[in-house]
């Protein structure tokens, strides 16, 4: 195995400094009742900073605008007893050492009409497109442009005021500002559409903004893919050259680190070169880039047609990751860190089910990633896997304090298993219960 310490040297933008390189996925967990962070979600939080994680990035959180959400109990990120609980979030994180950033969300033409609590709002969409081809949701004027410009403007605003480290603006996985990004679904005639520059002005005009509502010295994330919910297969730029027109707009706008988001990390994404979307990224804009993708795992989190189902996907060395992070001078590795049963992992799963892996994952990686890999095979594991004290001790790791023990041993996932993970550990998967960020809507 290769030395892990590139994973644990600290990182430093202006301000924002990061005890790690570990970096939590936003992940939306639908349990936030009355769109409000109450008390469960400041406590989620709270054990994932407790357990060293460098930056925290929260579920997709909504702006304000009337279709910014299309699922039920997403939190929001305005109105003052919403942003209240996101206080409370911000201080608590704070309060175990760690640093966190709001993920900032418009689910564009991926809300049907009827999701409450707007009711019969339609999707808004570039050209009234959630997938190419079939308009049937509203298609945006000038006005429902500059509203939602300015409802990021007044989101990143809030999330300096409530105390935050940084905001994440989720551009990927064909929300709305992926469909102005891509051609599929942005056929506009207008500024907003056709070349690549056109179909990044708007992301664009959100980020300057996003910028002058902070200042500058707070940082800016802008997570992109080129996949799509809609099209796994899609891609926003075919080469370098355009990959370069695409990311140095928006590097001049003010972005100051991109999440680029892959479903599978060490894929390369050009032919003739090893890097992946995050070493492009930075080759090219020379900023600090964040990876991600089944980090941990041999097959992707939801497979294509013919690909390894979460049953068959296997624990993977974190070699292969190290090796990017160095050769690739990647700034930042992240796992997302979630759990569905059946799809266990060593790395996937660890933020979720283990608050406390930053901590002891040096010392009992490897065993954790036996263990959940047996218990995938013996299918006898939903969404939990435990070590038990002495095992983590004869890894010679440090058992953290806030770790309670849950029947005699040492249950290291119970602290984690509210909400989806509960529910998943109760029932086999079912269609409804695939995340809503991956969900396909035609
Ligand atoms: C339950 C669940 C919820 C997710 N929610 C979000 C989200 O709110 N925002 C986002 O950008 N990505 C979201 N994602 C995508 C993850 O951040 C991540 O990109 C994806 O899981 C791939 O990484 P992995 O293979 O390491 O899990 C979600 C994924 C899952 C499984």
């Amino acid at each position: 195995m290769s030395d892990s310490s590139a994973l644990f040297k600290p990182f430093t933008l202006g301000k924002l400094e990061l005890a790690n390189r570990t970096v939590m996925a936003p992940m939306t967990r639908n349990l936030s009742p009355g769109n409000v962070p109450h008390e469960g979600v400041v406590e989620y939080y709270r054990q994932r900073a407790a357990g060293g994680t460098g930056l925290i990035f929260t579920e997709g959180t909504c702006v304000n605008h009337i279709a910014a959400n299309g699922y039920p109990d997403v939190p929001y990120f305005w109105g003052e007893e919403r942003l209240e609980g996101w206080k409370k979030v911000a201080d608590a994180v704070h309060a175990e050492g760690g640093k966190i950033a709001p993920q900032l969300w418009h689910v564009g033409g991926m809300r049907r009409a009827g999701t409450l609590p707007e009711g019969e709002v339609n999707g808004y969409a570039p050209s009234g497109m959630n997938v190419p081809g079939k308009v049937n949701r509203h298609v945006m004027t000038q006005q429902d442009i500059d509203d939602v410009v300015r409802a990021f403007a007044e989101g990143a605003r809030d999330a300096k005021a409530c105390g935050f480290d940084a905001i994440e603006i989720h551009g990927a996985h064909g929300y709305l500002l992926d469909q102005f990004f891509w051609e599929g679904t942005n056929q506009r005639t207008d500024g907003y559409g056709g070349s690549l520059d056109n179909r990044g002005r708007f992301v664009c005009e959100i980020v300057t903004a996003c910028r002058d509502a902070v200042g500058a010295d707070f940082p800016i994330v802008l997570r992109w893919s080129q996949w799509k919910q809609q099209d796994y297969n899609a891609r926003l730029v075919q080469t370098p050259e355009e990959l370069e027109q695409f990311l140095m707009p928006l590097s001049e706008a003010g972005v100051d680190i991109f999440h680029c988001s892959q479903r599978r990390f060490w894929e390369p994404e050009f032919e003739g070169s090893n890097l992946n979307l995050a070493g492009w990224t930075k080759k090219i804009t020379g900023k600090p880039t964040i990876t991600v993708g089944s980090v941990g795992l041999n097959a992707d989190f939801i497979p294509a047609p013919g690909e390894a189902t979460f049953k068959e996907a296997e624990t993977a060395s974190l070699d292969e990751l190290i090796a990017r992070l160095e050769a690739q001078n990647l700034t930042w590795w992240r796992s997302a860190v979630r759990c569905w049963p059946m799809q266990i992992g060593p790395i996937r799963c660890a933020l979720v089910t283990v608050p406390h892996w930053c901590r002891f994952e040096r010392k009992c990686w490897r065993l954790w990633a036996e263990r959940c890999a047996l218990a995938q095979r013996r299918q006898t594991l939903r969404g939990w896997c435990c070590l038990s004290p002495s095992e983590v001790l004869r890894c010679g790791a440090v058992i953290p304090d806030s770790i309670p023990a849950v029947r005699g041993r040492w249950r290291v996932a119970h602290s984690a298993a509210e909400g989806v993970l509960r529910n998943a550990a109760q029932r086999p998967v079912s269609p409804e219960r695939v995340p809503p960020d991956s969900r396909q809507d035609n």
